[in-house]
């Protein structure tokens, strides 16, 4: 069996031979089939990329009818029991897990890196009062590449590897910060002698006490939520990290890109959107007629569905786990049971078996998110930071791949042709 197609043109009867690779043809073959020599040959329209791979990546495999993720070929499943957001941020920039060594050159460095430039303060102190967090992790992201202006030079390794570094290290310190910001209290400063969660959590919730001491419980479910978030193949931010990166900019730039992108509500945003729903909900008994206005389109069951992932969202399953774990130190979560029963009802509703939509990671980690003290505003910041590491992962392999080009698509041009314009005055008169 040859991997090819044999595609004929009915206007000028012409086959054409199409080589499949890796479960894919070229845009630039199907460009071969033209009606006549002077006419442009054939592209491929397909809005929102939903059948268009965008790229070859040896980062993120998803399995989306199986139900199944791997990060450079690990189950996400043993990663999130086993490992930590450290290590599992090394392991995508780098493809390997850490020796001893390395990882400890790893942590040093990140840990080394928290700290933010005193300007950076300040201009988050501009924001308004009531600004949206991803507003403003998206505008410090963006004016960190200001303070790195080297960063530009993205051909060099050891220059990449720094912004890196210093990108995995500050987001927490502007995210916290921008959540310090609505809550009108003083920044806390990062403090080195505790782990990445345990120093996020401090930067948090930091008050009067000489050293806060992070409930190690909390750490450890805050690290493995960030690991569940880390990487997700080709989904919207990343897709924007891609594109934007594809101009040749600094790293910093591309990822403010991928924040922007996150903020959506039907993206990273649909973990607030999930709160506002259940909250919105209110009672079990309110589930039907909701559900009813799903189905009439009125309403959106947001944490539900996924472009991929045609079954249950391994990562939802494993969320739901580390609220079991996170409400044994904070006490259940009310809307959980609003959560579980709404679950329950649209697994087993036509409307939503028909479409294939389960639980996505949005479903219940803003259940987690709100029993840790944080508003819903802040959940997608949280998503953030833990998608870091991935963006950038994602990022470092575009600057390597040789295929790669400035991204800029065709389109299908509905316009007019070929006015004459009359001047203002003329129009007016
Ligand atoms: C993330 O891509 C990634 O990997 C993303 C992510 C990551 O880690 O980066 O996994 C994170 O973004 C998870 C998704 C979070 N978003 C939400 O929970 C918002 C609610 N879900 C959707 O809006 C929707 O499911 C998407 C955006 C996630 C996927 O949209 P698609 O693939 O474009 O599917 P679609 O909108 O074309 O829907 C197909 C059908 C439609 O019905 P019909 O028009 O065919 O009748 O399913 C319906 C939709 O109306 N549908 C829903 C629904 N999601 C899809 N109906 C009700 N509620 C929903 N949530």
């Amino acid at each position: 069996m040859t991997e090819s197609l044999t595609v004929r043109d009915n206007r000028t009867g012409t086959e054409y031979e199409v080589p499949i690779t890796d479960g894919t043809i070229r845009a630039a073959d199907i460009g071969k089939i033209k009606a006549s020599e002077d006419t442009p040959g054939l592209a491929v329209y397909d809005p929102g990329f939903v059948n268009t791979a965008s790229c070859r990546s040896s980062i993120t495999y998803i399995d989306g009818d199986k139900g199944i993720l791997e990060y450079r070929g690990y189950p996400i499943e043993q990663l999130a029991e086993k490992s930590s957001f450290l290590e599992v941020a090394y392991l995508l920039i780098h493809g390997d897990l850490p020796t001893k060594e390395q990882y400890e050159a790893w942590v040093h460095h990140i840990t080394y890196h928290t700290f933010v430039h005193e300007n950076v303060k300040d201009f988050m102190q501009g924001f308004r009062y009531d600004a949206h967090p991803m507003g403003m992790l998206m505008a410090s992201v963006g004016a960190l590449s200001t303070f790195y202006p080297e960063s530009r030079n993205i051909s060099d390794a050891d220059n990449r590897n720094i912004q890196i570094i210093r990108m995995i290290a500050k987001m927490p310190t502007l995210g916290a910060w921008s959540f310090r910001h609505a809550q009108g209290k003083p920044y806390v400063y990062p403090d080195n002698s505790l782990d990445y969660s345990g120093n996020f959590l401090s930067m948090l919730f930091k008050m009067s006490e000489t050293q806060y001491e992070p409930d190690p419980r909390l750490v450890k479910a805050l690290d493995t939520l960030l690991i569940l978030h880390a990487d997700h193949e080709q989904n919207a931010s990343t897709n924007a990290v891609r594109s934007v990166g594809s101009t040749q900019v600094d790293p910093y730039s591309a990822v403010s890109a991928g924040v922007a992108a996150l903020f959506g509500p039907l993206h990273g945003g649909a973990n607030e959107a999930v709160l506002r729903m259940l909250k919105r909900i209110g009672t079990v008994d309110n589930i039907p007629s909701f559900i009813e206005g799903v189905k009439n389109g009125d309403e959106r069951l947001m944490g539900f569905g996924h472009r991929v992932y045609k079954n249950y969202d391994p990562r939802a399953k494993l969320i739901k786990k580390a609220a079991e774990d996170v409400f044994e130190v904070t006490g259940t979560n009310p809307l959980l049971d609003i959560a579980v029963e709404l679950e329950r009802i649209a697994l087993s509703d036509e409307y939503f078996v028909k479409r294939k939509l389960y639980p996505n990671v949005d479903f219940y980690s803003g259940l987690i998110y709100e029993a840790l003290q944080f508003p819903p505003e802040f959940f997608t910041v949280l998503f953030a930071i833990g998608r870091t590491p991935g963006w950038l992962a994602q990022w470092l392999e575009l600057t390597q791949d040789k295929e790669q080009k400035i991204a800029r698509p065709k389109q299908i041009y509905t316009g007019e042709r070929g006015l004459t314009f009359t001047p203002a005055e003329e129009r007016w008169a």
